[in-house]
């Protein structure tokens, strides 16, 4: 058994990884900027912090034998939570840390919220930790969280231009993260996680609209051209790494 802390075990992957570990009978820490009653619904030990401040970290770091970094504040702000995290891992006597990413940061240019991954990686790399980075493609649930993130506007907005993506189901990539937090450290990325199918984004969007019985158009939007061309050749798939069993369809049906 070890001890394992999961940052943003509060998220759509965070909790998947939490998940896998406690069937496996680890001793879980979740860090939340929000305070929760001890042992709120699981069997995890919660500790108040904030990544970007750096406060409340030192207690849910301390004698912890791996992290498993799935926090984001969903722009740059990661930069500087992830570096405070590998400070605070580093006073900790230098756990394992397991950081999620995202296939096609280094393809994608003027993605900022990519760049800031693809910083936070190097971060990682060269933290002095024992380290593992796995890359995954886009979760099902973040193409039925932006239809519902639009749906008090007149339409429901989408990447067009024959975008195609391979999302693949949070679950599947808690599970290997989990794995991956139990193993040695690789000192390098693990094989790609991606999704069973290659779908255009379009398509996917029209289908998670109406799973939500929107009555909206769908209407298609090209990415500026930088970031367009990479994106239209596929620089957010891994084709190579299908290893995602649950399809789209599948994650509807069951959400
Ligand atoms: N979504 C995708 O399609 C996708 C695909 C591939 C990789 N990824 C990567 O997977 C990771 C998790 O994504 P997700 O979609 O699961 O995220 P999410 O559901 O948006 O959850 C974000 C988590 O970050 C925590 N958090 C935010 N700001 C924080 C702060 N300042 N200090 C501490 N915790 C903070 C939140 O916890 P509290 O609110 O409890 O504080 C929450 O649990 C990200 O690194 C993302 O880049 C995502």
């Amino acid at each position: 058994m070890s001890v394992i802390l999961v940052t943003g075990g509060s998220g759509t992957a965070g909790r998947e990884v939490v998940a896998r570990l406690l069937e496996d009978e680890h001793e879980v820490r979740i860090l939340s900027r929000r305070s929760r009653d001890e042992g709120e619904r699981l069997p995890v030990r919660w500790f108040t912090g904030d990544l970007r401040t750096g406060s409340g970290l030192g207690p849910a770091m301390a004698g912890v034998d791996a992290v498993v970094h799935c926090a984001t504040t969903g722009g740059r702000g990661d930069i500087t939570a992830t570096r405070r995290l590998i400070g605070a891992a580093r006073e900790a006597g230098a756990p394992h840390l397991v950081y999620i990413s995202i296939v096609g940061v280094d393809r994608v240019a003027g993605f900022p919220y990519y760049g800031a991954k693809l910083e936070c990686e190097r971060l990682v790399e060269e933290s002095g930790l024992p380290w593992t980075i796995l890359r995954a493609t886009q979760f099902h649930a973040l193409i039925t969280r932006f239809v519902r993130a639009q749906r008090l506007l007149p339409a429901v907005f989408t990447l067009g231009g024959g975008v195609r993506l391979q999302p693949v189901e949070a679950a599947e990539v808690g599970r290997r993260l989990a794995e991956l937090a139990c193993g040695e450290p690789l000192m390098g990325r693990a094989a790609d996680m991606a999704g069973p199918e290659i779908r255009s984004a379009e398509e996917l969007t029209r289908e998670a609209v109406r799973a939500e019985g929107l009555h909206r158009p769908v209407v298609p939007l090209r990415l500026p051209a930088k970031s367009f061309h990479a994106v239209r050749d596929g620089a957010l798939l891994s084709p190579e790494h299908a290893d995602g069993r649950v399809s789209f369809e599948e994650f509807l049906a069951h959400h």
